[in-house]
Formats: C-alpha cells, structure tokens, sequence
C-alpha cells in the first residue's frame, strides 16, 4: 500500500495527558531519546540558520537543537521556543543558562497550535519529532500557523517518524505500541513531505534516513 492511501492514526490523548506525560519524561528524556540526537542535529545543521535571523522551535523539549539554534543566531539574531511542557521548559533553561546563551532566547510555555507571534516574524522555523504527535487534523493547522509567523522565503526545518510503503516489522510494533500506551507513544508516522506540500511550503531539500529500521525524514522547506 503506497503512503499516499494509508489511513494516519488518530491521535488519543489530550493536550493535558501531554502535558503531564512530557512532563514526568523531562529528567530522563535525554537519556530515553539519545539515539533521535544525531536526526535532530542533521535537521538543524541542513537548516542553516544564520547570524541575525530570528528562528522559532516548536516543541524544543530538553533544548539540544535550540542550543545550536541560539548559536547560529548569534548575539545581533534571536531563538525562540514554545513548548507545552514546564518540565521540558525547566531542563532547556537550566541548558541554556549553563552555556550563556539565555540572553538571545525567548522560551514560552503553551500548545503550539496557536503560535503567539506576529506574522512574518521569522526567518526560520524548525521541529523535531513533534509534528507527528499533533492530530490528524491540528497538522494542516499547525502548519498554517508555522506559514502565518515565517517571512516570505523563511525556511522550516522538520525531522519527523514518516510513512513510507509498506510497513516492516518495527513499524508495526511502533504503531501499536502508538495504539497502546498513546500517552507515552504520541507521536505516530505522518506524509511529512505531502503535509507541507499541502500547506503551501516549496520542499527544498529531503533526507530520508531510518532509526531502529523505523523511516525518519529530514525535510527543509520555504514559504
Ligand atoms: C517527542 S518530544 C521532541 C522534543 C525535541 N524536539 C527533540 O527532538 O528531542 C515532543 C515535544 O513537543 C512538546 N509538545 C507536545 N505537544 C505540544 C503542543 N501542543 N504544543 C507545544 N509543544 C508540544 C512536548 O512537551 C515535547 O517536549
């Protein structure tokens, strides 16, 4: 079955399950996500921010790319993240403080679904392993919001868990264990590449790699 005709899951759980979830997974998300680090990073890297520009990072849980992003804006640029979980807000901020960088973040704590930022404020935008677990009809939402706040010609960065042809046996385990435990499996294969498309953005460039044999896009994308 092509990607294209395969039913996406429904996403089970509240925002508020999220909430409380990531939020009991903040102290050992580092530990428990090691092996997403190098994807995110890859992600980041083929974004390219540079000196000056404003970038925003959705669902920045324990901050590893949002680090990187506050680096490569630089001290005349500025990062900024939302994310839904204080937990995770918690972590970043003591990361940030840490390597000096707090003065050229902006970090707020909210669901992503409304970006509270003014239109055509950004000239980047990047998430990891977060648009996937946004329900099936909240991504075109989602993605929306991301075109409304990005410049004409800003770019988005996304690294996502995404379908491809038929289903080996990781995915099937990954899909019901999504089906099982959706508080702690929220995140669910998606058409990253199509959901842009679909929402306007030109695809630039995509990396197509595998994590423990499950497919992961990287895919950079312009206004
Ligand atoms: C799977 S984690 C990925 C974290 C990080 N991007 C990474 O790659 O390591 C998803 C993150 O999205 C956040 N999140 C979940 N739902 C959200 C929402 N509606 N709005 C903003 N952030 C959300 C979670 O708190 C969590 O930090």
């Amino acid at each position: 079955m092509s990607s294209d005709e395969k039913k996406i899951s429904r996403v089970k759980r509240s925002k508020e399950e999220a909430k409380i979830s990531y939020d009991k997974m903040s102290k050992w998300y580092d530990l428990m996500a090691k092996p997403e680090k190098k994807f995110v990073i890859s992600g980041v890297e083929k974004l390219d921010v540079q000196e000056g520009e404003k970038v925003l990072e959705i669902g920045f849980g324990t901050g590893d790319a949002l680090l990187n992003l506050a680096k490569n804006v630089g001290r005349s640029g500025r990062a900024y993240g939302i994310d839904i979980s204080e937990g995770m807000l918690k972590v970043t901020q003591s990361k940030l403080d840490k390597a000096g960088l707090t003065d050229r973040v902006n970090l707020v704590m909210g669901d992503a679904s409304i970006l509270p930022f003014d239109h055509e404020f950004f000239d980047a935008l990047f998430m990891s392993f977060t648009l996937e677990l946004f329900d099936t009809p909240e991504i075109p939402l989602l993605l929306g919001e991301c075109r409304r706040v990005l410049k004409t010609g800003g770019r988005v960065g996304v690294v996502a868990i995404s379908e491809r042809g038929d289903d080996n046996i990781m995915m099937k385990l990954y899909k019901w264990a999504h089906m099982k435990f959706p508080s702690y499996v929220d995140c669910r294969p998606i058409c990253t590449e199509k959901e842009l498309k679909k929402a306007g953005f030109k695809i630039k460039d995509v990396e197509k790699r595998t994590m423990w044999n499950l497919p992961v896009d990287i895919v950079i994308a312009e206004k």
